[in-house]
């Protein structure tokens, strides 16, 4: 594999136009040192993070030496072996709706993370090229659908990436939350934070299991979560563990979280909720009355929450919780149409006749979709000018992204008039094929 080190690589994409001379597209071996200090001191630079300067620093990156990096250098630069772009990705489990009733579906996707390119760099189509050839090197390698969370939200629709779930932040004022019901018949129980190591795995397992969008969280995932990393352990000095067992004595769910003073309010006392995940109602209601009811702290602040969080609807006053900086957060991106369309279970028997245009021509065409009464879905090509009985629904290929997990209703598309058709009826007939039980949502950011 060429690195960093080595001549070699490839240029960037031919079609991205002329005035990319002195530039090339590189695999960097994530096992040798230098050449991976080199690709996250350039990630870092232009994310403007400190700069790496120990091997220490280096260790916040662990998960990257995991992944593929790609990268593109400079010859023309004094420093030519920095790179000038860099992209990691990696095959990550994704969760898509399953058939009623059922769990949902757990698909491997291509995630993307990393992207970013020097300040001297910028807007040369650098970003585009790393993005195109991996959503092709995803495609080749027979993926259906490529993922990524953005810092930037207006960057990847014209790559076709759709929001598929969106979060928020939500705060609870502690002092207005009076609670609806009994307390759950279960136990709140302090743990130490390297017990939830084994078990956080097995609990989001059950939780994510009937909620699309989730992704399936790695190794490194849970030990910088928990503070178990090098990098992380200083920092984790005030990180709290607690878990949920119902009546019967059984781990029901687990919640991390840390009290400290608000950085915008000093005088205010907040309980910050780094993770909790439940796997039954009660679980839920359990940990949000615990971290309520927790001493000296006014307020329980979370991210990363659903915006129908039925914490809301536990309490006398719904207004006790606030939600703020509403964003999408999964952004998904249809590489095979069928495959895709044929890898969610679907709510509905019917017919669906769908033309999707695709900026990056990835995966463009005519499809017809039928879904059976088990929520299985057969998925053929329609060969151009052939006579449909069924209405025709026009739509990008970033708008299928959107709607693949559940996440916006056509008919919502369709009255921003991203989605089109002839027929007023046909968005919403799609939507009951489409519907799910739950709002999907994306808990680990990657
Ligand atoms: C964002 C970033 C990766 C873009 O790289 P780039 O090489 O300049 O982008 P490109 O030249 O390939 O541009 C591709 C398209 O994205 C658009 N674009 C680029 N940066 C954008 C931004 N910050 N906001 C909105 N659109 C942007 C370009 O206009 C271009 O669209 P067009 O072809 O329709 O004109 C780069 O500016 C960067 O590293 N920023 C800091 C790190 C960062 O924000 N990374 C993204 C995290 S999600």
């Amino acid at each position: 594999m060429p690195d960093a080190d080595r001549p070699g690589g490839s240029p960037l994409s031919t079609s991205l136009g002329a005035g990319q001379g002195g530039l090339r597209r590189v695999d960097v071996d994530p096992s040798d040192d230098r050449a991976f200090a080199r690709w996250v001191s350039a990630r870092a630079r232009a994310f403007h993070e400190p700069d790496i300067e120990s091997d220490s620093d280096l260790e916040r990156f662990a998960s990257s030496r995991q992944r593929m990096l790609r990268a593109v250098l400079d010859d023309t630069e004094e420093h030519a072996d920095i790179p000038v772009g860099t992209l990691s990705a990696w095959d990550l489990g994704v969760r898509l709706p399953g058939a009623p009733g059922q769990s949902t579906r757990t698909v491997s996707a291509r995630a993307i993370s990393a992207v970013s390119v020097a300040p001297t760099h910028r807007r040369r189509g650098i970003a585009l090229s790393l993005i195109v050839d991996e959503l092709r090197d995803a495609r080749r390698s027979g993926l259906a659908l490529a993922v990524l969370t953005a810092t930037e939200a207006a960057i990847y629709g014209r790559f076709g990436f759709g929001p598929a779930t969106h979060g928020t932040d939500c705060a609870l004022d502690v002092r207005r939350a009076r609670w609806l019901g009994d307390p759950p018949p279960g136990r709140v129980r302090l743990v130490p934070r390297d017990e939830l190591r084994s078990l956080a795995p097995v609990l989001d397992e059950e939780a994510h299991a009937r909620v699309a969008g989730e992704v399936v969280r790695w190794e490194n995932f849970y030990d910088r979560m928990l503070g178990l990393t090098p990098d992380r352990r200083r920092g984790a000095a005030s990180l709290r563990a607690v878990r949920y067992d119902d009546e019967a004595g059984r781990p029901r769910g687990y919640a991390l979280y840390r009290v400290r003073r608000s950085a915008a309010q000093p005088q205010v006392m907040e309980a910050a909720v780094v993770d909790l995940v439940a796997a039954t109602p009660d679980a839920y209601a359990a940990l949000w009355r615990f971290l309520s009811e927790l001493d000296l702290v006014d307020r329980v602040v979370a991210s990363l929450r659903d915006d129908d969080e039925p914490l809301r609807w536990m309490l006398e006053d719904p207004a006790a919780v606030v939600t703020s900086n509403e964003r999408a957060l999964l952004w998904m991106r249809v590489l095979d149409i069928p495959a895709a369309l044929t890898a969610r279970g679907w709510a509905a028997a019917d017919t669906a006749v769908l033309d999707v245009r695709d900026p990056l021509g990835l995966a463009a065409g005519v499809f017809r979709l039928t879904t059976d009464s088990e929520g299985e879905a057969r998925v053929t090509a329609v060969s151009e000018g052939a006579a449909e009985r069924e209405p025709m629904l026009s739509l990008g290929i970033a708008e299928l992204g959107a709607l693949l997990a559940g996440g916006v209703r056509a008919d919502t598309l369709a009255r921003a008039r991203r989605v089109t058709s002839d027929d007023s009826a046909a968005a919403a007939r799609f939507d009951r094929m489409l519907a799910t039980a739950r709002t999907p949502r994306l808990s680990s950011l990657f």
